[in-house]
């Protein structure tokens, strides 16, 4: 089992699960995606004609859902059974459904366990897990948890040259209403006690992974000066 986790949450947009995949290759770590879950079952709930709004029909569909996520940064893949849906859980049908599936607090039990038991069945040193809510439930006592956000306008910037088919507004739109029905169910626009803000407003990708693996390092560092 791995014994150092770092946690790491923040709006869509901040550069969350690039710089997480890229401080986990970085520091030889694993790395879970944990929206991907969310929005696996979402793609389910779609492909299986189960109203992603209706939370009977949606927790019920969870009794089938066979989940599968690959956590080494250099072999990312999203399985639903024996169906690679790395791609489709990213599509636009995926992403507008994936809050109403993410409000359900028994679907939140539901992966909060899973998500644990992902972390649990790590062999790599650490693990580097992002998503909204891994500071505050899923991993409160991690080695290293931080907050990692970016101005606004950045991340409407960031997002709209991902996805270069849209234009910049309907992006702007479409980020700024998933965040607002997100963060009614978690807050992670503000740091918990003891969460250290990472802001790359001002910072490059390289800056704000180094960023990220310098406080991994600090952290490592004082682990081994405190006596046990
Ligand atoms: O990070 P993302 O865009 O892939 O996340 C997809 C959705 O899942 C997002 O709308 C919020 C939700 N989510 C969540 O509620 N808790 C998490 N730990 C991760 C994601």
């Amino acid at each position: 089992m791995t014994d150092f986790v770092v946690a790491i949450d923040g709006p869509a947009g901040s550069g969350k699960s690039s710089v997480s995949r890229a401080s986990a290759r970085a520091l030889g770590f694993d790395y879970q995606d944990t929206g991907a879950a969310y929005r696996a079952l979402a793609w389910a709930c779609i492909e299986r004609g189960v109203d992603p709004q209706d939370p009977s029909d949606v927790i019920d569909a969870l009794e089938t859902f066979e989940y599968s996520i690959g956590i080494d940064p250099d072999d990312y893949f999203v399985r639903v059974g024996s169906e690679t849906v790395t791609r489709e859980i990213r599509e636009p049908r995926v992403t507008t459904m994936v809050s109403a599936v993410a409000r359900i607090p028994e679907v939140r039990a539901y992966l909060v366990e899973l998500f644990r038991s992902i972390i649990a069945a790590s062999t790599k040193p650490g693990i580097v897990v992002e998503g909204r809510d891994i500071t505050t439930v899923v991993a409160p006592d991690a080695d290293v948890r931080i907050l990692l956000t970016a101005a606004e306008e950045v991340r409407m910037g960031r997002r709209s040259a991902e996805l270069p088919g849209e234009s910049a507004e309907t992006t702007a739109r479409q980020l700024a209403s998933r965040d607002a029905q997100d963060s009614r169910v978690v807050d992670f626009m503000n740091a918990a006690d003891g969460v250290t803000t990472v802001d790359s407003s001002d910072l490059d990708f390289d800056q704000t992974v180094s960023a990220v693996v310098s406080l991994v390092h600090a952290a490592q560092t004082s682990a081994e000066s405190t006596p046990h």
